[in-house]
């Protein structure tokens, strides 16, 4: 290479890196929330009881600040200041869960409550009349505790009670949503409760429970799916996906024992879920069922301790998604752990793997963008390039500092990230959500825990909402459509 080839190769590259990242105009920007953490009026107007009212209030012990969600954000009686500071920033669409027991008090289809269907009628409207999209979780943690009285998700026929609720969901807004996702993070709501015996519903049963509730969510989610498809689609024309959670596992060395424990690792959290929707086989990851069948015979079960599926349920899930959802907050350095002893519940033993976080990410472990970029790419191979919706992505802090620089770089270099997932790696993404527009109710963190672009001041009877610097460098970053 001579002198001249070599200064006009260096001027390209500092050409590319001044120029910055643009955004594809089909690239859409959106916040999130969930009904639990932000809406309040856990009784207002005829709300039934969630295991999340009935667990924070009778196991106040449960969350670090020993605080629940009866106020939160108050968003039940804000939501008109909080659409306008949607607007302000700028989204394209906000992801927002319907609380079940708001529609149906009691969990069953049977009594619909006028009171919370104006409410969900009113936001809605408030939204699409200020061009904000609305997309709707169906299902963020907070089951009905006359279904919980009844086993919750380890009892299968909660799958017919989600769908029947489901359906009137989808009868009573689907002429403005578009974009329904059934349930939020499956991992999350087994594994919490029924794995680690953390928060709602205050139930412990590692071995058995925590499968049996994923067995069901699954089928849940597949009946919610069919019932639009078959009674929704042609009329309301919409898509229906599901909000899976999904870390990325990068091997501890480079010894094939670790390489494989971290495949493992994304397989049991994450395959666990997306293999039976979206691959061929319809069924939970091949590994997965052969760890969990040999530990199952160890501790002397007859049969594996994950209940299969029967064809026709395989049939059903299979393919049950227009999108798949991704909520994706971290990456683990993962290896190998074969010690049979180590005090883990049983589905953690399952896996046979260890994890941390590498302290030498820096400016700060939670910022690994690199790992969102594999795992789309690990998606993409995996499942045929399916349509994928980051449906949350978020920075963590404790201090609910209003300069908040990490996480204006966090959400700068995470979509960063995306980009280039988008557009070196062709994966088919289309939205980035970010978690989340409030500081909220962060579940067993109580109010400690802080993801908002915007702050709340919850010693306030008003809730008085101030403006981040991040709430800012978004809406910069949504206007301008460049890094
Ligand atoms: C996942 C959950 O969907 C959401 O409810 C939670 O607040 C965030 N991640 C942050 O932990």
């Amino acid at each position: 290479m001579n002198h001249l080839t070599l200064i006009g190769l260096v001027l390209v590259l500092l050409a590319s890196k001044c120029t910055p990242t643009r955004i594809p105009k089909y690239f859409k920007f959106g916040t999130a929330t969930s009904a639990y953490q932000v809406e309040g009026g856990w009784n207002a107007s005829g709300k039934g009881e969630s295991i999340w009212d009935h667990f924070t209030h009778n196991y106040p012990k449960g969350v670090v600040d020993r605080s629940n969600g009866d106020i939160a954000c108050d968003t039940y009686h804000k939501w008109r200041e909080d659409v306008q500071i949607l607007k302000g920033i700028g989204v394209d669409y906000h992801r927002f869960s319907i609380s079940w027991t708001r529609i149906l008090p009691d969990g069953f289809a049977r009594r619909i409550n006028p009171e919370g269907v104006r409410f969900y009628n009113d936001f809605i409207n408030e939204l699409v009349n200020n061009n904000i999209e609305p997309m709707v979780t169906l299902y963020h943690w907070d089951l009905p505790q006359t279904l919980q009285d009844l086993g919750g998700w380890t009892n299968p026929d909660i799958a017919i009670y989600f769908e029947e609720y489901a359906k009137i969901v989808f009868e009573l807004f689907g002429d403005r949503v578009k974009r329904w996702i059934t349930l939020n993070e499956p991992l999350s709501f087994c594994e919490i409760t029924y794995g680690y015996g953390f928060g709602a519903p205050h139930v412990s049963s590692p071995g058995i429970g925590v499968y049996l509730c994923g067995r069901t969510a699954l089928l849940a989610h597949a009946r919610a799916y069919h019932a639009y498809e078959r009674e929704f689609r042609k009329t309301q024309g919409g898509k229906v996906g599901i909000t899976i959670d999904g870390i990325w596992a990068e091997p501890m060395t480079n010894s094939t024992e670790d390489i494989e424990a971290a495949e493992r690792e994304i397989e049991m959290t994450f395959g666990w879920w997306v293999n039976p929707i979206f691959s061929d086989t319809g069924d939970y990851p091949a590994v997965m069922k052969q760890r969990v069948e040999e530990r199952s015979r160890l501790e002397n079960y007859t049969i594996s301790r994950l209940p299969e599926f029967l064809a026709s349920e395989i049939d059903m899930i299979k393919g049950s998604a227009d999108f798949l959802g991704l909520n994706h907050y971290r990456t683990w350095l993962v290896g190998v752990n074969e010690s049979p002893i180590d005090g883990k519940p049983s589905f953690q033993k399952d896996k046979g793997t260890q994890m941390h976080q590498d302290p030498n990410w820096k400016p700060s472990p939670q910022i690994v963008p690199w790992g969102l970029r594999k795992l789309l790419n690990w998606i993409k191979k995996k499942y045929h390039n399916p349509l994928v919706y980051i449906t949350e992505n978020g920075y963590l802090d404790f201090s609910g500092t209003l300069n908040d620089t990490n996480r204006v770089t966090f959400i700068k270099v995470f979509i960063d990230a995306v980009m280039d997932a988008v557009e070196k790696d062709d994966c088919n993404v289309q939205r980035y959500t970010y978690w989340s527009i409030l500081d909220d109710m962060e579940w067993s963190l109580g109010y400690t825990a802080k993801f908002g672009l915007y702050h709340v001041d919850f010693k306030s009877p008003n809730r008085t909402r101030t403006p981040k610097i991040s709430a800012e460098a978004f809406k910069n970053l949504i206007k301008r459509r460049q890094l």
